[in-house]
């Protein structure tokens, strides 16, 4: 690209990610070429953009469509269906879960309180303004909790203090949290050297 050029992309992207700033409502499909905009921003300044935005989750099955069901991405997908997130929503309806429920005086279905899906689905049980039509709660926790968003992931990768937001104690006892030990039980990397053009 000729320098001018550059410019012009760059001012663009500026534009349109003030308006994603700027305007809280969105019809879904405008917001997701917006929020594509982002990648033409250099780093630091997309990663606040990306903070400051009212972020609409997409959903894991948007995830595997776009690029992670595959070899040469490492099968993020099939890894976390065959994970224990995976489950996260459906445990609310087990005997336990009545059981955590009502010692946290939710006063209705486990898989309907926000007291649980804080925890225990992608979005923490946010008003359906914040998901468009892919999303599923019966999914649980996915790419999206961790990773902080569709399309970012390549700017954000989780520690050790994103995870303890919901591995705590604060509504019910889980069992101790070694961030090493754990992150091997969902490990999901891309494959070794340089990622295959996709
Ligand atoms: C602060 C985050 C958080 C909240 C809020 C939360 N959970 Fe959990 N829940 C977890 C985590 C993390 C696990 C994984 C358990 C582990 O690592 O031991 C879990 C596991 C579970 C399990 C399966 C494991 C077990 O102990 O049997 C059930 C059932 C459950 N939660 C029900 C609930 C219910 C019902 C609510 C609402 C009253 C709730 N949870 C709220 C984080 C949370
Ligand atoms: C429970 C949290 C969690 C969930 C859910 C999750 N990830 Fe991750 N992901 C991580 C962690 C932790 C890493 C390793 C971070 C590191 O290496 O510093 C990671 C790494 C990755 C990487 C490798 C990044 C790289 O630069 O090599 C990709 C790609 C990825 N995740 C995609 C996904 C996709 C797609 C999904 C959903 C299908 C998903 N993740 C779900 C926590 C999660
Ligand atoms: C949005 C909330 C949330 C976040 C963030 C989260 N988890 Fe979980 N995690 C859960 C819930 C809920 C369960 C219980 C699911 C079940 O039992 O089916 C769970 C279960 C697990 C389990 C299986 C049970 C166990 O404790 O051995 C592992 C391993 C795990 N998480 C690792 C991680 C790691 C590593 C991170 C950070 C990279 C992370 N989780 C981030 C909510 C979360």
């Amino acid at each position: 690209m000729k320098t001018n050029q550059k410019i012009a992309v760059f001012v663009l992207s500026i534009a349109l990610n003030l308006i994603i700033i700027i305007s809280p409502v969105q019809s879904n499909q405008t917001y997701a070429i917006l929020e594509k905009s982002v990648f033409l921003l250099p780093k630091g300044i997309s990663r606040f953009v990306q903070e400051k935005q009212k972020y609409h989750y997409v959903g894991i099955e948007k995830c595997a469509s776009v690029c992670h069901n595959k070899e040469e991405m490492g099968f993020q997908f099939n890894i976390m269906k065959n994970g224990p997130h995976s489950q996260a929503f459906k445990i609310l309806a087990s005997k336990r879960a009545l059981h955590y429920a009502k010692n946290a005086n939710a006063k209705v279905d486990p898989q309907e309180s926000t007291i649980c899906l804080k925890c225990h689905v992608t979005g923490g049980g946010l008003d359906s303004s914040f998901f468009t039509a892919t999303y599923k709660k019966d999914d649980g926790v996915t790419c999206e909790a961790c990773h902080k968003g569709a399309y970012i992931t390549k700017t954000f990768l989780p520690t050790e203090t994103d995870c303890l937001t919901c591995h705590n104690d604060s509504v019910h006892k889980i069992s101790k949290f070694d961030f090493k030990d754990k992150s091997k039980k969902i490990a999901h990397p891309r494959p070794k050297g340089e990622l295959k053009k996709i």
